[in-house]
């Protein structure tokens, strides 16, 4: 079911990626869902490098990840809401953690909102521990994410070992 996206898919995935938001509305968080989604240049580069993975034809959930300081780390991963509950987000996740043990990465890192439950709630639940003493390259993404914003609700990066 899972599979590298390709080009024709990535129009999709700003689909998914609208539609995931919606839920974030009921917890107070307007921004965050209407966010918009990343350009077909960003999801381009992604799915150039290898590092794009998409559930189902046409896909209603995807994941996209680079490497920061030795872990895979979880740029995005979202599923429709039509689709949401039934493991997809689960599979997703422990895709990137084999893709990132064959590369000989150490595991998985990601960034996240500490207190909407399918956040770092969800993650916690998969395995992943709130990590404060961050790499460099974490450091980085924190800094970005404060400055475009998104630190208005309590934000944590997060690793789960491979
Ligand atoms: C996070 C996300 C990818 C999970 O995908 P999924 O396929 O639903 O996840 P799974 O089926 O593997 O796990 C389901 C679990 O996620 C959590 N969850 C998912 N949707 C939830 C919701 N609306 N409210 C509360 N918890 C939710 C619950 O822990 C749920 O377990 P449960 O059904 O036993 O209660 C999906 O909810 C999503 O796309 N969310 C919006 C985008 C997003 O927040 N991305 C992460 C940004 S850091």
């Amino acid at each position: 079911m899972i599979r590298e996206a390709s080009p024709t898919d990535l129009p999709v995935l700003r689909d998914i990626e609208r539609a995931a938001g919606a839920p974030f509305l009921a917890v107070g968080m307007a921004a965050i869902a209407e966010d918009e989604p990343l350009s077909i240049d960003e999801l381009t580069r992604y799915q150039r490098a290898g590092r794009a993975w998409v559930w189902g034809t046409p896909p209603v959930g995807y994941v996209l990840a680079d490497e920061v300081d030795g872990y895979a780390h979880v740029e995005q991963v979202s599923v429709h809401p039509g689709h949401s509950r039934h493991g997809i987000g689960r599979a997703l996740i422990d895709h990137v953690g084999a893709w990132a043990a064959r590369r000989g990465l150490a595991g998985l890192t990601l960034t996240t909102f500490a207190d909407v439950p399918w956040n770092a709630p969800y993650y916690a639940r998969l395995g992943f521990v709130v990590v404060t003493d961050l790499t460099p390259g974490l450091r980085a993404i924190r800094a970005h994410e404060a400055a475009i914003g998104l630190d208005a609700w309590p934000r944590v990066a997060m690793r789960r070992d491979g």
